[in-house]
């Protein structure tokens, strides 16, 4: 069954939603396809707030807000992409409250902003510490208002390429079971990160890399895969974020001694520097023997209960639940988890990969917001912004292009389910969770907050392996058309060892340590050699790829050495 409109965006998150809402003012008709019901999507779990130069509570601008997004990626970012994103987020957000989201208020009435890590003033506009929740929660009404069609708890499977155009997406429908493309003349990705390649991480079950696992088999250039970001401030037991918001409060990080250690590593920035340099100085600790446990302690007791309840009621309760903890009363113990992928699909500022009809936005793109290292709250910023601009342009363009000719995406529907019918097929071989779980380990062990030759080469070839396995076939028990999360799970595994192996052999690639990037045998950034970006390519044919550098933007600021 194929279904046509004019533009199809490809998950329901924050990014989605805010593309679909621009297309849709653009006068075309749109679909969102979504693996999940919208308001489950992972930005929900965004707590902390977003960045926005308001200037309300110190002096502000823009330019200020761009300077430190550009030093917070340890000058990896295009400089032309943070100044758009900066400069355009406050009409974005004061547009959100126009929209209805509940921002949590200073006392003369306006929009209350805390100060989050790496920015030089209070710049993030928050929700309490359930930002994520109430903007997504907000954009989906918004979506309903313009009328957008969901097809709620579809699979995409593959992009629906005609020659070298993209027409669409191929999906597994959850609910029915089935085959079914969306065809598209403007094809939007959408669908998030692809943390879920490692133990310890924070993000959502369904993050597993298919926008932009889709996008580069049909051809298109990744960007910057070497870069995940890892949070300081998640919970042992299951990864679960504990938001940046704690600290931008006022809470304190503290080792075994009792000690405030980020004196020792930032001196003037403290528990508010930089993601990468507070996630090693924690494992610096930890690894020293000044650890409990395995993690370090996020101490809030000082704060006193009435603001905890007030501003971080939603931390509160998530270490009581998952970690038996009141913050009221006792640290929370925390340990630094993978948290966001700042690399993914290459973009333009308009979202427009060098596929025709194949747009990318949020967390699975890279337009190059965030280098190597983002900024918190700069990930919902790039959301709603890029969001916008990409749903914008893939409106714009998808007048210009003719219809999709429904027949041309029967070669991608067959081919799917050829796919889907081998998998059922499959009676022999390692389960799909098994596989992940192998790759989840060499990730956490190889690739993570520090990194070196050895461990990245080690990591390169277990990936080989699992792929290996994976090619021969898993096994997927439950052979039913509803609700099949074994089927699809063993698809989403496929994706994260093909996004995995592109990390860690971009990871080998790149030669210095440069924000996330964090090397022990290459421990200066050198930008004579990789002030550049890593970009890696394979055709549709041909699963072997090629890593290759592409310049960065520099419009305003030099590189310079990089304190907090
Ligand atoms: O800590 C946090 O609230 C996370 C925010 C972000 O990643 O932007």
């Amino acid at each position: 069954m194929v279904t046509q409109h004019d533009v199809v965006i490809v998950g329901a998150g924050l990014a989605g939603m805010r593309a679909a809402i621009e297309a849709a003012r653009g006068g075309v008709d749109v679909a969102v396809v979504s693996k999940l019901h919208p308001v489950r999507s992972h930005s929900g779990s965004a707590e902390g707030g977003i960045n926005v130069a308001l200037g309300n509570v110190a002096d502000d601008d823009p330019d200020i807000h761009t300077f430190d997004t550009i030093k917070g990626s340890d000058y990896l970012a295009d400089q032309d992409a943070a100044e758009i994103m900066c400069h355009e987020a406050i009409e974005d957000i004061i547009e959100l409250e126009h929209m209805g989201c509940y921002f949590s208020r200073l006392p003369n009435g306006r929009i209350a902003q805390r100060p989050f890590g790496a920015a030089g003033s209070p710049r993030t506009a928050f929700a309490a510490d359930i930002t994520g929740h109430v903007l997504l929660h907000v954009m989906y009404e918004q979506l309903l208002k313009h009328e957008v069609k969901v097809y709620e708890e579809y699979f995409a499977v593959d992009l629906a390429m005609d020659g070298e155009t993209c027409t669409g997406v191929v999906c597994w429908d959850l609910v029915n079971g089935g085959v079914k493309a969306v065809a598209a003349r403007s094809t939007v990705l959408a669908t998030g990160g692809m943390g879920r390649m490692f133990h310890g991480t924070t993000n959502a079950y369904a993050c597993t890399g298919d926008g932009m696992a889709m996008a580069f088999r049909a051809g298109a250039p990744l960007k910057d895969m070497e870069m995940m970001q890892f949070h300081p401030t998640t919970l042992k037991s299951n990864g679960v974020l504990i938001t940046e918001g704690c600290r931008g409060e006022g809470g304190y990080l503290r080792n075994s001694e009792g000690e405030r250690f980020m004196a020792k590593y930032a001196p003037n920035a403290l528990e508010l520097a930089s993601r990468d340099v507070v996630s090693r100085s924690e494992w610096t600790e930890i690894h020293e023997g000044r650890g409990v446990d395995g993690c370090v302690l996020l101490d809030l007791t000082h704060l006193g209960a009435d603001h905890i309840n007030r501003a971080l009621p939603g931390s509160r309760e998530l270490a009581l639940d998952h970690a038996g903890v009141d913050a009221i009363d006792d640290p929370i113990p925390v340990r630094p988890g993978a948290h966001y992928q700042m690399g993914g699909v290459a973009t333009d500022v308009w979202g427009r990969t060098p596929i025709e009809g194949l747009y990318a936005a949020g967390e699975v793109a890279c337009v190059s917001v965030h280098g190597a290292n983002r900024l918190g709250g700069n990930s919902l910023l790039e959301t709603v912004v890029y969001g916008r601009r990409t749903g914008a342009k893939a409106a714009e363009e998808a007048a210009e292009r003719r219809p999709v000719e429904a027949t041309r995406t029967a070669a991608g529907i067959d081919m799917v389910r050829q796919r889907v019918n081998r998998l059922l097929a499959t009676e022999s071989g390692p389960r799909s969770d098994e596989l992940r779980e192998a790759l989840a380990t060499t990730m956490y062990d190889n690739l993570g907050v520090f990194r070196d030759e050895a461990g990245m080469t080690q990591a390169v070839k277990d990936i080989a392996e699992l792929r290996a396995r994976y090619d021969e076939g898993v096994v997927v028990q439950d052979k039913g058309d509803v609700f099949n999360s074994d089927l699809t799970y063993a698809i989403e595994v496929g994706y994260l060892l093909e996004m995995a192996d592109t990390l860690a052999q971009c990871g080998v690639f790149r030669k210095e340590s440069r924000g996330a990037h964090s090397r022990t045998d290459f421990v200066e950034r050198d930008d004579e050699n990789w002030l550049c970006h890593t970009i890696v390519r394979r055709t549709p044919e041909d699963p072997e790829f090629t890593i290759e550098t592409a310049p960065v933007t520099i419009t305003k600021h030099q590189p310079k050495v990089r304190t907090y």
